[in-house]
């Protein structure tokens, strides 16, 4: 499997798939998760294409962008056997040459959870996924439930733009243990591994509340807040019970409700939610 780098190179790709095309944009190091998004895309699409490309504008000026992890020829082998018909791996002065100066912002929705601790970070996401359509005109494209605001801020720009394609969000997947599946778990050893595992511990003690008949969402809160803090590995920067659309913390639970949060353990920063239907 061989990668296009430039644009000419990418249109002319395209162009030559006739049909519908499933888009799965990634930032490589792929894992199960990216590996789901593709077997969905190629069971609901003509085509697939797949993009690999760890966006520089996403990463705030503290962030790990020149310790994010990479290995193309990795990434290439685990496409190839599930029939992808393009992987597009720009370089980031392709992406982003010299005088570059235009921006995609979804404003309200940016701001709570994640946008709260990483206040560029939606504004990198949604120029370049913007781009990615732009440059790859997708029928659908595939994102994990696992990043549940991106999901949220994406679906919200495709109606603003009125992009014409399909977001499909995919289920988180999982390791053995219960620990969502990302790039970032290749950073958790030993000890850290292990006390992993109690994000998704704190999001079944408060949906066995919920289940239980909870609806008061700040006894949400605290639940999935006791559970973070008896593991002396965590550190809590949010824990949130919102609106699964407009992403606005809750007092009642009425409808749809996202559980989520972020937690550092050790130097490792993890996020993980739940939706509570
Ligand atoms: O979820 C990711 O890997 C990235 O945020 C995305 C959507 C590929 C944009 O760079």
């Amino acid at each position: 499997m061989i990668p296009v780098i430039g644009l000419d190179e990418l249109r002319a790709a395209r162009l030559s798939l006739k049909g519908t095309v499933g888009l799965v944009p990634t930032m490589g190091y792929l894992h199960e998760g990216h590996l789901s998004l593709i077997r969905r895309a190629k069971a609901e699409c003509d085509h697939v294409a797949v993009s690999i490309f760890v966006n520089p504008t996403q990463f705030g000026a503290n962030e790990d962008l020149s310790k994010y992890p990479r290995d193309l020829e990795r990434d290439l082998s685990l496409i190839e056997p599930l029939g992808v018909d393009l992987v597009w791996n720009p370089t980031p002065e392709i992406m982003y040459p010299t005088g570059y100066q235009t921006w995609v912002e979804v404003e309200a929705m940016t701001r709570p959870l994640e946008g709260a601790m990483r206040p560029t970070h939606f504004k990198g996401v949604t120029t370049v996924v913007a781009k990615l359509f732009n440059a790859i005109q997708p029928h659908k494209a595939y994102f994990g439930q696992k990043d549940a605001q991106q999901v949220a801020v994406i679906r919200q720009m495709v109606w603003d733009l009125n992009f014409p394609l399909e977001v499909v969000v995919c289920p988180t997947m999982r390791e053995a243990d219960g620990l969502a599946m990302s790039s970032r778990n290749k950073y958790l050893e030993g000890e850290d591994r292990k006390a992993a595992v109690v994000l998704f511990q704190a999001l079944n003690a408060a949906k066995e509340a919920y289940q239980g008949g909870e609806r008061d969402a700040e006894m949400l809160r605290s639940r999935m807040k006791n559970v973070l803090e008896a593991e002396p590995r965590a550190q809590i920067q949010y824990v949130s019970c919102a609106d699964y659309n407009t992403l606005e913390e809750l007092e009642m639970i009425k409808g749809k409700a996202l559980l989520s949060m972020a937690v550092l353990i050790g130097k490792t920063r993890l996020i993980d939610n739940f939706v509570l239907e």
